[in-house]
C-alpha cells in the first residue's frame, strides 16, 4: 500500500473512496451528509460506518463517513483506529484508492501520523497460507489536509515506519513454529538489521556455555533446534547523556511446555510465543530510521520450548548466568529461564535501563484479560515513563504490585530460587522471578500474553498478532530526556 499526502479542499481529490470523520453531536453539511445527519441515519458515534456513492459536489466515486465520536475525545488513537476501520470496510469491498480528509485544527503532526500509521495496520491480514487467489489489497492511501501543514511528508513518514514496524512484527508472530524455528528468527533480525543499517551479533551455544547461561541451555536442550542469543544495536551519532536502554524479549518459537507438557486444546496458538522478542524487532526498525538521542540495543532469547529426550525435567537444579541457582519445578515456565540470562547479559553489556516484553503467564490473563499489558517494575521513574508513553499511543497497560511480600510465594528448599510460586500471584511471582536478574538496573517488565494475540479482530485490526508494545517502545526512546 502506497501512502501519500495532499493539501487543499478534498472535495476536489479524484479517489475511489474518500473517507471523512463525522462528529458526534457535529453539523456535517458537505460531502451528502446532511440529509443524513437531520434524520439521524448518522449520529457520529466512534466507529459507525456510512458508504455513500457518487455524492453531488465530490469528486472522489465514494465517501465513507467515519464516526468520529465527541470532538473533545477526539485523540491520535481515535483516528488511528478511524482510519483503520474505514480502510478495511473499503478493502472488504475491493475499493483500491483510499484517502482521508482532515479539516483543519485536526492537522497536527501526530494525527496525521496516527492516520497513515491506522491504515498500514488495518491493511495487515493473517492468511498469508492460504493459496486462494482472490486477496484483496489497497493500491493506495492518501491523508488529505484542507490546509496548508509544516511537515506535513515527515509526519506521514513517522506513521508508515511505525506502522510498517508493528507489521513486521505482527508478522513474525503470525509464523508457525515449523516456519519460524530460531533460526529463522536469526535470519529475520539480521535481515532487518542489514536492511536498516544496524549492527546485529548473534551468541550460539557455544559461547552461552562460556557465558554460563545454564538457565536459557536448560530450556533449549529438549529441542533438536538449536537456540540462538539475537543482539541488535542502535547507536547514535551524538547519544546525549549516558542512558543505554536495552530491550528484551521472549522469543519461545513454540511452547509446548517441555516435560511438564501442556494441553493439546489450544497449544497451536503457543507460536505466539516469540511476540516480546517480535516486538523488540519491530521497534528497533521503527528506531534505526527515527534515529532516538540514545543507545538502545535489543536482547532476544530464542529457543523452542520442547519435552526431546534430552530435555530438562523437573526437578533439575540449573545455574544461571548471574550465578544464581534455580530450581526447575515446571518446564512450562520456561520464558523466565531465558529472559533471566537475557536480563543479565544485557545488564552486562552496559544496560543502564531495561524494557522486557514477553507472553509470560496466564495468570495475567486471569488478572487483566485481554485489554492491559501487566506492567511491573523496580523503578518508579521508569515506571512512570513506560505508563505516559503507552497512553500517549493508545497502548493499554496496568501497573502491577511487585512487594517484598510476594518473595515468600517464590521458595526452593533445594536451590536460590525455584522457577515457579505457588498457586496464587503468578504473573507478579513471575515478575518477582525476573526482578532477581534485573537486579538494581531500572527495569520494566511487560506482560503479553493477554495482549499480543487477539482472538477476534476488531474493526481496524484483524484477528491474530497485535504488535503490541512495539509503538510504546518507540515514544519511550524517542522522548528519552536524562
Ligand atoms: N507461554 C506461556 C504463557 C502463556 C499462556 C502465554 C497463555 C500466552 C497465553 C508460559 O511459558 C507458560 O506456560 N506459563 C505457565 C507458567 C506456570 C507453569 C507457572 C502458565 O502461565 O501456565
Ligand atoms: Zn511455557
Ligand atoms: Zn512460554
Amino acid at each position: 500500500m502506497k501512502t501519500t499526502t495532499v493539501s487543499g479542499p478534498a472535495a476536489g481529490v479524484e479517489t475511489d473512496a474518500l473517507i471523512i470523520p463525522i462528529f458526534e453531536g457535529g453539523k456535517e453539511s458537505r460531502f451528502g451528509a446532511a440529509d443524513l445527519v437531520d434524520t439521524g441515519e448518522i449520529s457520529g458515534k466512534s466507529l459507525e460506518l456510512t458508504l455513500l456513492h457518487h455524492p453531488p459536489g465530490v469528486a472522489a466515486k465514494r465517501v465513507l463517513l467515519a464516526g468520529a465520536g465527541k470532538s473533545e475525545k477526539f485523540t491520535a488513537t481515535e483516528l488511528r483506529n478511524l482510519a483503520g476501520a474505514a480502510v478495511r470496510h473499503l478493502k472488504s469491498k475491493s475499493v483500491k484508492r483510499i484517502a482521508l480528509g482532515l479539516e483543519a485544527g485536526w492537522t497536527a503532526e501526530e494525527y496525521v501520523a496516527a492516520a497513515i500509521e491506522g491504515a498500514i495496520l488495518a491493511d495487515f491480514e493473517p492468511d498469508r497460507y492460504k493459496t486462494a487467489d482472490d486477496r484483496k489489497s489497497v493500491e493506495s492511501f492518501t491523508v488529505i489536509t484542507d490546509e496548508v501543514v509544516d511537515g506535513l511528508a515527515r509526519a506521514a513518514e513517522r506513521g508508515r515506519v511505525i506502522g510498517d514496524a508493528q507489521n513486521f512484527t505482527r508478522e513474525l508472530v503470525n509464523e508457525p513454529g515449523n516456519r519460524l524455528t530460531p533460526a529463522k528468527v536469526v535470519e529475520a533480525a539480521r535481515k532487518m538489521a542489514s536492511g536498516y543499517g544496524l549492527a546485529c551479533e548473534v551468541l550460539e551455544r557455544p559461547q552461552m556455555e562460556e557465558l554460563g547461561m545454564g538457565a536459557l541451555l536448560g530450556v533449549a536442550q529438549g529441542s533438536a533446534e538449536p537456540p540462538a542469543l539475537i543482539v541488535v544495536r542502535y547507536q547514535p551519532k551524538k547519544a546525549h547523556g549516558s542512558a543505554h536502554l536495552g530491550l528484551v524479549g521472549k522469543g519461545v518459537t513454540f511452547d509446548t511446555g517441555g516435560i511438564s507438557i501442556k494441553p493439546a486444546d489450544g497449544m497451536e496458538k503457543m507460536k505466539y510465543d516469540m511476540a516480546g522478542g517480535a516486538a523488540m524487532l519491530g521497534a528497533m526498525q521503527a528506531l534505526a530510521q527515527l534515529a532516538p538521542p540514545i543507545p538502545v540495543t535489543a536482547f532476544i532469547p530464542c529457543v523452542e520450548n520442547m519435552p526431546g529426550s534430552r530435555a530438562q525435567r523437573p526437578g533439575d537444579i540449573v545455574t544461571a548466568m548471574s550465578g544464581k541457582t534455580i530450581e526447575v519445578i515446571n518446564t512450562d515456565a520456561e520464558g523466565r529461564l531465558i529472559l533471566a540470562d537475557a536480563l543479565t547479559y544485557a545488564r552486562k553489556q552496559g544496560c543502564t535501563h531495561l524494557v522486557d516484553a514477553a507472553t509470560l503467564t496466564g495468570a495475567i490473563v486471569v488478572a487483566l484479560g485481554h485489554y492491559n499489558v501487566g506492567l511491573f517494575s523496580n523503578d518508579d521513574s521508569l515506571r512512570e515513563r513506560v505508563l505516559a508513553a503507552a497512553k500517549a499511543e493508545g497502548d493499554r497497560m496496568w501497573p502491577m504490585p511487585l512487594e517484598d511480600d510476594y518473595k515468600e510465594y517464590l521458595k526452593s528448599p533445594f536451590a536460590d530460587l525455584p522457577n515457579v510460586g505457588g498457586r496464587w500471584g503468578g504473573a507478579i511471582t513471575a515478575a518477582m522471578f525476573l526482578k532477581e536478574f534485573a537486579e538494581d538496573t531500572p527495569w520494566v517488565h511487560l506482560d503479553i500474553a493477554g495482549t499480543a494475540w487477539l482472538d477476534e479482530g476488531k474493526p481496524f485490526l484483524a484477528k491474530g498478532p497485535s504488535g503490541v508494545p512495539v509503538r510504546t517502545l518507540v515514544r519511550l526512546a524517542m522522548t528519552w530526556k536524562d
